[in-house]
């Protein structure tokens, strides 16, 4: 019987973890610079984290979560998002006594039974960053301006960056029964979903991508607003520190986001040639998030984007990527002298040479058919004769150049490369 991948997983295979390791690199390298510390929190939590903190009226909570129950009986959810294990790890470590503000990033597989499409995946992955613990505007905009930083850095311009606010607990619903009130008459051009919405949840209205809602909404009025002090100050000064930074962005009176911890900031940023799925990253405030789950009230903000769909839209731009180091050098042998090119090639990795073989092959032919697929630059051929010597045949498989060396001086042509 043949056992596929289950619907909507990916393996990641060699060479395409190349890119994986490449972009990888690069988010931990501005992470570092950028003075965050990486975070691993566990794959699976209690499903209450997830309900509480992203919210029991969204798509995720109620139709995509992966949630079982454990031998105890216990609800168990496969983290749909890491924001809130972030946060239930900051209050649970009292990591606000560590001195001032936590600045946190991870890298790592999330899970939502989502219909799989180019873009989106059951088990996909996300890299993200918050900073926990201030209500500063700086570090939304920091948050914004580490994300381009990352981009910056794999030479990706096709982007756009959308920005809005969609208000806290005290303005927000002044908001939604204004935006009721404007769709009451329109409530059955609505689709389904949003007939629901409308009495739960109105924001998302303005998130559906189905053409009746997008016509009925057209007009509605806008959030910003209706925003109360303290949320009109935050915004304005998000965006001057936007402008202070000649980042670019573009005010969306549509953006919600689909998660209910939002207060205050909400951006996404969406790229080319991604059809349907274009939204590479997102992210926002949540000032209310830590209260919500049981700690007490510790505002924060932060960004999770896409590796899936970050690679997607880096090959849609024509972006190369590095290639991966590959071996230095193949050693060949007969099988005559195969103790002591075995002995050899664990001396030559202790000095630090990228050495490799060809397992289970005898003949001399078949050796350097591997060396060649594997497209080593040099390999070392060793007989007999060689061993008798002490000297070494190497080849340049670029040039099909041969020469004889010895062991010291091969160590000296890899120290220089
Ligand atoms: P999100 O918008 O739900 O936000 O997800 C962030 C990104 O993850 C999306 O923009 C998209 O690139 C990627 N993504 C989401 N679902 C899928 C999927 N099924 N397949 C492939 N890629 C997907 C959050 O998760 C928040 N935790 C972000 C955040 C961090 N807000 C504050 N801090």
């Amino acid at each position: 019987m043949k056992i596929g991948a289950p619907k909507g997983t990916r393996y990641i295979l060699p060479p395409e973890i190349n890119k994986w390791h490449y972009i990888e690199s690069i988010i931990r390298e501005v992470m570092n610079l950028y003075s965050f510390y990486e975070i691993r929190t566990p794959i699976f939590e209690y499903t209450e984290l997830f309900q509480r903190g992203i919210g029991d009226t969204t798509d995720i909570v109620n139709k995509e979560m992966y949630t079982f129950l454990d031998k105890k009986g216990r609800s168990i959810t496969l983290r749909p998002e890491n924001t809130a294990s972030v946060v239930r790890a900051y209050i649970e470590h009292k990591m606000y006594g560590l001195g001032g503000v936590g600045k946190f990033y991870y890298i790592g597989p999330m899970f939502r039974y989502e219909r799989p499409q180019a873009g989106r995946q059951r088990q996909f992955h996300q890299y993200g960053m918050e900073i926990i613990g201030t209500k500063d505007p700086k570090a939304d905009v920091e948050i914004i301006k580490a994300t381009e930083e990352i981009y910056k850095r794999l030479g990706f311009t096709d982007y756009k960056i959308l920005i809005n606010s969609v208000g806290c607990p005290k303005c927000r619903p002044y908001y939604e029964e204004e935006l009721k009130l404007y769709l009451k008459d329109k409530y059955d051009q609505l689709c389904d979903d949003c007939k629901v919405r409308y009495h739960k949840n109105p924001l998302r209205i303005l998130d559906c991508k189905r053409e009746g809602c997008r016509r009925a909404t057209e007009s509605a009025p806008k959030i910003i607003d209706y925003l109360c002090e303290e949320c009109k100050i935050h915004f304005e000064k998000v965006l001057s520190y936007l402008d202070a930074l000649n980042i670019k962005y573009e005010i969306n009176h549509r953006l919600v986001r689909g998660l209910d911890y939002y207060t205050k900031t909400a951006f996404e940023v969406i790229a080319g040639g991604l059809g349907a799925q274009d939204a590479v990253g997102g992210g926002g405030r949540y000032d209310g998030l830590a209260q919500e789950i049981g700690g007490k009230e510790i505002p924060g903000v932060g960004f999770a984007g896409g590796m899936e769909r970050l690679i997607l839209a880096l090959s849609h731009a024509g972006i190369e990527f590095p290639r991966e180091d590959i071996q230095d050098l193949f050693v060949v042998f007969r099988e005559e002298v195969e103790k002591e090119a075995f002995a050899l090639i664990f001396r030559l990795r202790e000095k630090g040479v990228k050495a490799d073989y060809a397992l289970g092959k005898k003949s001399i032919k078949a050796q350097l058919k591997e060396a060649d697929k594997k497209g080593v630059k040099y390999v070392v051929i060793i007989g007999e004769e060689e061993v008798e010597k002490k000297i070494l045949t190497l080849k340049n498989m670029e040039t099909g150049e041969g020469k004889k060396i010895t062991e010291k001086e091969l160590y000296k042509l890899f120290e220089k490369e």
